[in-house]
């Protein structure tokens, strides 16, 4: 692996700021490839100018242990985040840093990880179950529109304390018009897309607060009742409010980019069926009963390599967008307080000293014997203090879905589509992956 230079430079990486005020924004927007052309062109580290700000982008393994890792006090999460974000997610993880982001944090933790994950297995199998039978009556659909439905009901469910049915649907329109104010103009006036997004927040919030009063009365082992439970050695207890806020979160953070995880993982296995095969056979060899246990679950180890090549080549999230606090020396190059930072996970996923044909999707270079990885290498749930707090949870919902999948199942990709891949919001074939699905 090639030494970086650390040392002091007055010099600005390699790039272009493009036009005065929009910068490069329009083409980032515009072009699939924005971020590859400039990688081919200046290296691991470029300047650019994006979304109202100069910003340097920045990939590769040192990049992202230095940013994640050794010199994360040099970045703020918040400021990474445009204006609607701050307003709609209100004070949550999100928007939090230093203390208050570490005091959260540890509140939330207890409902995504350990034990607590047991209480989910059956709420999430009962979800998917009902999906696939829905599914073989209608035999050909675009995939991703319905996992984007099941990872919705499974989150609702478990999130918000709602009921599968009626009343989740009811919840996803609202979370639809809450979405789509994070990616437009902050212009707060009826009848604009934002107004209705803040709507929608405030009628999301409100369902959230009856769920919690009714927990609280009639204690529950789901994530939304662990959280009201949540309390440290200090005795801090998260608010009202802040349960509030910090379940939006949550709904909003796990939703899309499992949706993307479990689209590329059916579109990979479509693709190479001697790997599903292998991945069938494994499910076979475990005798599963009616129900999944958590010993099977964690005794999945091809299943697992086979996400881990889904994370490397098929990231849902291509990164992550950082304000700079102070300036820093990066591979000779200086980058001052004030302007963002985007890394990049890709430079790290297909780095050739780490894995052996990186375009190739092979789960084995996960295995044992080949092991080819190494810290920082794969990012595809970030790293560092910040690494996703739903990464336990995420794992498992997927692999109780893929355990259905190959146990049960088969799908055929249809001829005929755009498997192209579209990075945003979340990586996913343009097409959303037309396919005929039928029992085994
Ligand atoms: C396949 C599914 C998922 C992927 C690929 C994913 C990916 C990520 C990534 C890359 C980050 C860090 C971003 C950065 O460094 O800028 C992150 C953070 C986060 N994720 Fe996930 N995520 C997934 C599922 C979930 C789920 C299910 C939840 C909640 C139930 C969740 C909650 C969060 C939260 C709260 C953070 C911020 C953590 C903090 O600030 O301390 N994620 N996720």
């Amino acid at each position: 692996m090639s030494k970086i230079d650390f040392n002091n430079s007055n010099m600005l990486p390699p790039g272009s700021l493009g036009l005065p005020f929009l910068g490069e924004s329009i083409n980032f927007l515009a072009q699939n490839d924005f971020f590859q052309k400039r990688q081919n062109k200046y290296g691991n580290i470029f300047k650019t100018h994006l979304l109202g700000k100069p910003t340097v982008v920045m990939t590769g393994i040192e990049a992202n242990r230095f940013i994640l890792s050794s010199h994360s006090d040099h970045f703020s999460w918040r400021e990474g985040w445009p204006e609607n974000f701050k307003e709609l997610f209100g004070n949550s993880l999100f928007l939090q840093e230093g203390q208050e982001h570490k005091k959260n944090r540890k509140l939330l933790t207890p409902a995504f990880c350990g034990s607590s994950l047991l209480n989910y297995i059956e709420p999430m199998e009962n979800i998917i179950q009902n999906y696939c039978q829905e599914w073989i009556n209608k035999g050909k659909f675009l995939w991703l529109n319905e996992l984007r439905q099941m990872t919705f009901d499974i989150a609702s469910v478990l999130l918000l304390g709602s009921q599968s049915g009626q009343m989740t649907q009811n919840l996803s329109k609202e979370f639809t018009k809450f979405s789509q104010g994070l990616f437009t103009l902050p212009w707060n006036i009826p009848l604009t897309p934002y107004n209705r997004a803040i709507k929608a927040r405030d009628n999301l919030l409100k369902h959230i607060e009856q769920v919690v009063l009714e927990r609280q009365e009639n204690p529950q082992n789901d994530a939304l009742g662990l959280l009201i439970q949540s309390e440290d050695p200090q005795g801090n207890r998260l608010s009202l409010d802040e349960i509030k806020a910090q379940s939006l979160l949550m709904l909003f953070s796990g939703h899309e980019t499992t949706t993307s995880m479990l689209t590329s993982f059916c579109l990979a296995l479509g693709q190479h069926p001697s790997i599903l095969q292998k991945a069938r056979q494994e499910q076979y060899s475990l005798n599963i009963g009616e129900r999944l246990t958590i010993e099977q679950l964690r005794n999945m180890p091809y299943l697992d390599t086979v996400f881990k090549e889904v994370e490397r080549l098929y990231p849902p999230v291509i990164g992550g967008f950082r304000g700079i606090v102070k300036s820093f020396s990066f591979g000779g190059y200086w980058i001052p307080s004030g302007w963002q930072l985007l890394y990049l996970n890709k430079g790290a996923h297909r780095d050739p000293q780490i894995y052996t044909n990186v375009d190739q999707f092979d789960p084995d270079r996960f295995n044992l014997t080949r092991a080819e990885n190494c810290d920082y290498a794969l990012v595809g749930f970030g790293g560092g203090a910040r690494i996703c707090l739903g990464m336990a949870f995420a794992q498992m919902e997927m692999k109780i879905f893929a355990s259905y999948l190959l146990r049960y199942y088969q799908w055929e990709i249809l001829p005929n589509q755009d498997l192209g891949l579209k990075p945003i919001p979340t990586l996913h074939p343009r097409s959303g992956l037309k396919i005929n699905f039928s029992a085994l």
